[in-house]
């Protein structure tokens, strides 16, 4: 079985230092923050799904408390078993930590072996009950690019739809191209509420029947959570939204995709903040590849896992650009997708709001977004496949065959 990982936080390193060993001896694997703020940033990176935490309550900046407190509002985090460690006596304090969503109270000095206990308890909770938590397993794409007209919107939608065609699922689209949103358009959807009725209502307690409501659903069961119907009400729309509405479709769908506009804005962080996969988009010329190479930069600096980051080329234009190989040599990574240059078939697809993948099964287009997204569905759907196989996959097997 694999190492359970545990993080720890506390603002004495000494302490997570004596913890980390102690945990480690006993087989778990060990995170350890000393800043608070550095272990919510890292727990909403869902990549990182701990099996507990163990938090102190009195840290600099934001308090155990605090710290609880935003987890327990995180949909995808609130399933983290939670201990607090500390050296306060006071009942009314031990109240509050339960109030705020604390699962056992330990207080310093706390020996080793009663520590290990009350761990291996909780965990065993954890697991009887994990049966009925939402898992946060959903997978999030946001694809972007620096540089406008690369094809993020035509990467966003098709794959979505490739998506939803072969798994046949429900697969939300979030048009996080604020001002000038074109997803709805591309789904020939006439949207009559948009991300802003959202960003109006949302509150605390959001719930998915609300942002239910903003989804739009095409036949491909590709729903479209609209951008503003203009560039002035992008305005209304805050990080919040994305902070809150993300987290909910990561629980309850297995993949929802992100559109973009060419701006790393507050809203485009926070995107990246609640993704799984960050498709960056490049095309054949120096300008996108610039574009790439200063988002490359800014995420590394902001500490983005360079494996989040995958790299797809859209071949925008038929012939002469720069070649795939120069592409990954120049920026050091891998292209997961090729998407081949298509002459005007994608810009009708956008006129008339039918998707190349929706419309055309043996499209080559569709043949990359659908390669594109089985590469990026996880094992266990692969290992069952829906019977019988949706149409898209079999035409998927059956060309992949025949190529060998
Ligand atoms: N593979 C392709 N082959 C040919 N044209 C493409 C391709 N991908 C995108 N385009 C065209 O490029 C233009 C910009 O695409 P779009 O998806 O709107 O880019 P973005 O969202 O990055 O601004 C559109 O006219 C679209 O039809
Ligand atoms: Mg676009």
């Amino acid at each position: 079985m694999a190492k359970q990982l545990i993080l720890v936080v506390d603002d004495n390193p000494t302490s997570t230092k004596m913890m980390s060993i102690l945990l480690r001896k006993e087989g778990y694997e060990v995170i350890t923050k000393n800043d608070p703020f550095d272990a919510l940033k890292w727990l909403r990176n869902p990549t990182h799904r701990p099996a507990l935490m163990i938090s102190d309550l009195n840290m600099p900046g934001m308090s155990g408390h605090e710290l609880v407190k935003h987890i327990k509002h995180d949909p995808s985090l609130k399933y983290l078993p939670i201990i607090m460690l500390t050296a306060q006596h006071d009942m009314a304090q031990k109240v509050a930590g339960f109030e705020a969503g604390v699962d056992d109270y330990l207080t310093k000095p706390v020996s080793s072996t009663e520590l290990l206990l009350r761990i291996r308890a909780l965990l065993a909770r954890a697991n009887i009950s994990s049966g009925v938590k939402p898992q946060a397993d959903g997978r999030v794409f946001t694809v972007f690019s620096l540089r406008g007209g690369v094809g993020r919107s035509t990467v966003a939608v098709n794959l979505a739809t490739a998506l939803a065609m072969i798994w046949q699922v429900k697969v939300p689209l979030v048009d996080l191209s604020l001002q000038n949103g074109h997803c709805a358009l591309m789904l020939n959807t006439k949207p009559h509420n948009t991300i802003v009725e959202l960003a109006e209502t949302i509150t605390d307690e959001i719930d998915i029947d609300l942002i239910e409501k903003a989804l739009h659903s095409h036949p491909s069961q590709v729903a479209v959570l609209p951008a503003p119907m203009t560039a002035a009400e992008a305005e209304l729309v805050s990080p919040a939204v994305v902070q809150q509405v993300l987290p909910y479709l990561r629980v309850e769908y297995p993949f929802t995709v992100v559109d973009t506009g060419a701006v790393l804005d507050d809203i485009v962080l926070s995107a990246f903040d609640q993704s799984t996969h960050i498709l960056l988009v490049v095309t054949p010329e120096l300008g996108s590849l610039k574009a790439a190479t200063d988002s490359l930069k800014i995420m590394e600096e902001l500490d983005y896992a360079p494996d989040l980051v995958h790299l797809v080329l859209n071949n925008t234009f038929p012939k002469g650009g720069i070649s795939p190989e120069e592409i990954e040599a120049a920026l050091g990574k891998k292209l997961v997708g090729i998407i081949p240059a298509s002459g005007s078939v994608t810009a009708q697809a956008i006129n008339t709001g039918k998707p190349i993948v929706y419309t055309t099964p043996e499209h080559p287009i569709t043949r990359a977004m659908v390669k594109m997204a089985y590469t990026f569905s996880p094992d266990d759907l692969k290992k069952n496949l829906p019977k019988p196989l949706s149409p898209l996959l079999r035409h998927f097997y059956t060309a992949s065959k025949t190529r060998h």
